[in-house]
């Protein structure tokens, strides 16, 4: 397949044929999990760990709440269909090279995955998105591509690939439909999901006030530091993408500085200031929302699966 050419996909390719039954080594769909969401892949039947420790080509996870291993196995209903899926993923904040980060897509495509179902966590720009709602993912603002990091930079690893990759369909119409027939049959409340555009920062800082007022002014629902990259490897591998993320906190954006000038006047006058209350968005928070709704990602997912169409 495309782009497995290389002597160190070879030898990963090698270690997963040692490893996992032979029924599962040509999965179907590809899943990456986000923060505090990996009990997506927990669900699989049949499962088989690989650890990425083993595998050559991959680097640690070393985010809390990650943890480091591709599953193999059996995700929906009946007979199920076989799925691969990361438990951690690859941060460029973690200070890994682009081409590191999107290893574990080249490898999906190199088994054969057409479908791949990326999650994560991210804060909400888009005030009409309450902590909880799940994000269907319809397009991207990704400041670091446009601006030199980017996981397509370099020679061509595959000469079959275009040159200038097109991205305006990155994410699939079908799938979306998908989630949202999904959500319907599950019947979720028409609040719990939503559609938008995601922004990706290169993080490991959350956005300042008006970092955060930028990106919501470019047109960005969502923030996060994750999946862009992954996305673009995916579609050069040919790849169908769906994208959920789990709002798991808003980014405050005040309209305007409270001036400085103005409460030490009225300080100096003698009268009464309000207090100003600095909002910090924490890691744990974000884990915790992830926990809490979890179980309703690993439901829509397993839903969207039972419903895409025979390959
Ligand atoms: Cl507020 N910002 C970024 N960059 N990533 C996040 C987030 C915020 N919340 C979850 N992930």
């Amino acid at each position: 397949s495309r782009g497995s050419s290389s002597t160190l996909m070879t030898e990963t390719l090698q270690v997963l044929k040692e490893i996992v039954p032979p029924e599962l080594q040509n999965p179907r769909v590809g899943i990456i999990c986000g923060s505090g969401l990996s009990g997506l892949a927990a669900s699989l039947r049949q499962s088989v760990l690989v650890q990425y420790e083993k595998l050559p080509g991959f680097v640690q996870s070393t985010v809390p709440g990650h943890k480091s291993a591709l599953a193999f196995g059996l995700m929906g209903s009946g007979a199920g269909i076989p799925v691969v899926a990361m438990l951690g993923r690859f941060h460029p904040y973690e200070g890994h090279k682009l081409s590191s980060v999107v290893y574990p897509v080249r490898v999906m495509g190199a088994i054969g995955v057409k479908d791949i179902f990326i999650t994560n966590a991210a804060g909400a720009l888009n005030p009409a998105l309450a902590v909880g709602t799940i994000v269907v993912v319809h397009d991207h603002i990704a400041l670091p591509n446009l601006t030199g990091m980017n996981p397509l930079l370099g020679p061509q690893i595959d000469p079959s690939f275009p040159r200038f990759l097109p991205i305006s369909d990155a994410y699939s119409r079908s799938l979306r439909k998908l989630v949202f027939h999904a959500a319907h049959q599950l019947s979720m409340n028409r609040d719990a999901l939503a559609e938008g555009t995601y922004a990706w920062v290169s993080g490991p800082t959350y956005e300042t006030p008006a970092e955060g007022r930028f990106l919501r002014a470019a047109g960005a629902d969502v923030v996060g530091m994750s999946t862009v990259p992954e996305v673009l490897a995916a579609r050069e591998e040919g790849m169908n993408v769906l994208v959920l993320s789990l709002v798991t906190n808003a980014v405050v954006i005040p309209a305007s500085y409270k001036s400085v000038r103005e409460e030490v006047e009225t300080e100096i006058a003698g009268n009464l200031i309000e207090p100003v209350i600095d909002e910090k968005v924490s890691h744990e928070e974000v884990l915790a929302l992830g926990k809490m709704k979890g179980d309703l990602m690993k439901s829509l997912v397993a839903k969207v699966l039972d419903l895409l169409p025979p390959p």
